[in-house]
């Protein structure tokens, strides 16, 4: 049975959650990303005043689909589509211009306005041409032992960052050294990955990039800071990229990204002191996913791989690969709630389950094997519910199960890819 309320009714029933959320709540994803954090970015956007996007780059792929209308964002945050709603990209995030271009291009197209409502901070690095290259290059050397990136150049510009070498947004207003800069970042490059580079087509891409963006630049971490101290405080989402098992430190290395996206690792790429954050939202789709290599104890295999592939569309926003599925894995989610001080869970994709006769979920593991806890599916539809009260009884039994496993309340569940095919707990 599809249940369907309006957009407003959502809207008024996610204003008592937040406000329990306080002031800046920030969203994590709690598995090897892609839990679906854009659409719970979205609804909580209505009632916030700021999003913050703070590490990563176009690596990240957030779907929003607003009826008929699919948004998807690589690097701009989620909170675009609200026209009330100014939006920050930190000195976290490594930015390739000309796909940021591509994608405000792509984003206007389609009727959003970001006059003065979008600031890209200056000390945000700068992917190069020759970081792509230099990624698809490390790739094929590592062969067999490939981690399997989005080629979106993310490892090379971090490794640029970390080694001193790099380019940030504020440097091209400098035009005079910027070519300095670049040219002595290419040698090395070309050097370390054995790439051809084209410097002249970097200029012109870096100058058109000025071009698109000056009037977005700013010191994005003085903004913010006046925004939380000033007379009226605002209200802000921190939007976290990827998952936390791919973090740099604590995720499956090297399996991983080249960036924390941890909470931590969120407030240093916004610039922004711990204990500002009031509330922490884990995301966590209701079985798990995985794009690119590494371990992943509870995949699944063959048919039943399938079946929750094509129930939940699980191809990548970014590169449309197919996604690994498999079991919750709760086991590996409770470090994760201990790592980013969730407070809330927001549990996605409850109604790709809605076919399945027995759902398992990992617990813990034995001798490196997933130990599981086999609980009984609900057997009917979910699709579009929006009132806890409506689930089958299995389903309550399974989402209670995990917030006794975790000792996190589930307070957002999500029951289908619209903004307002979801649940919201009081
Ligand atoms: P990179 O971030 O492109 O270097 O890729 C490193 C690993 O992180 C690969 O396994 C990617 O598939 C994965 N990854 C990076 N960004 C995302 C994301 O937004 N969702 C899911 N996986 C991601």
């Amino acid at each position: 049975m599809w249940q369907r309320s309006s957009i407003s009714s959502i809207v008024a029933s996610v204003k008592k959650p937040l406000s329990s959320l306080g002031s800046v709540c920030a969203i994590i994803g709690a598995q090897w990303g892609d839990e679906g954090k854009g659409k719970v970015i979205d609804v909580l956007a209505a009632e916030a005043d700021i999003v913050a996007r703070a590490v990563g780059g176009a690596n990240a792929g957030h779907t929003v689909l607003i009826g008929t209308k699919k948004f998807v964002f690589h690097l701009l945050p989620t909170g675009v589509l609200r026209p009330k709603v100014v939006n920050f990209i930190g000195g976290g995030a490594v930015v390739h211009l000309p796909s940021l271009l591509e994608e405000i291009a792509s984003i206007e197209k389609q009727g959003v306005n970001l006059e003065g409502r979008l600031f890209l901070s200056h000390q945000a690095h700068i992917i190069l041409n020759a970081h792509k290259e230099a990624d698809t290059a490390l790739e094929e050397r590592r062969g067999k032992a490939k981690i399997g990136t989005t080629k979106r150049g993310i490892g090379p510009a971090m490794g640029s960052k970390a080694l001193r070498i790099g380019v940030r947004i504020g440097d091209l207003f400098d035009p005079a050294t910027l070519k300095d800069k670049v040219t002595a970042e290419l040698d090395l490059l070309s050097q370390m990955f054995g790439i051809l580079t084209n410097p002249d087509q970097e200029m012109a891409d870096l100058l058109a990039g000025l071009n698109g963006t000056r009037e977005y630049i700013a010191d994005t971490a003085a903004i913010l800071h006046d925004a939380l101290t000033g007379k009226k405080k605002k209200r802000i989402l921190i939007e976290g990229a990827q998952g936390s098992m791919l973090d740099l430190d604590h995720g499956t290395y090297p399996y991983v990204t080249s960036s924390a996206t941890t909470t931590a690792g969120a407030l240093q790429g916004l610039g922004l002191p711990p204990q500002i954050v009031t509330s922490v939202i884990g995301v966590l789709k209701a079985y798990t996913t995985r794009v690119g290599e590494g371990p992943f104890p509870t995949e699944l295999q063959g048919a039943d791989a399938d079946r929750i592939r094509e129930r939940g569309g699980e191809y990548g926003s970014t590169t449309g690969r197919p996604r690994r599925c498999g079991h919750l894995d709760l086991a590996a989610v409770k470090p994760v709630v201990w790592l980013n001080g969730i407070t809330h869970v927001n549990l996605t994709k409850l109604d790709v389950l809605d076919a399945e006769d027995v759902i398992p979920v990992c617990i813990g593991y034995e001798k490196g094997m997933p130990r599981y806890e086999k609980l009984p599916g609900w057997k009917t539809s979910t699709r579009g519910f929006t009132a806890w009260k409506d689930l089958p009884p299995n389903a309550k039994n399974y989402i209670t199960f995990i917030e006794k496993f975790l000792k996190v309340p589930v307070m957002l569940i999500g029951t289908g890819q619209g903004r307002e095919e979801m649940i919201v707990r009081s």
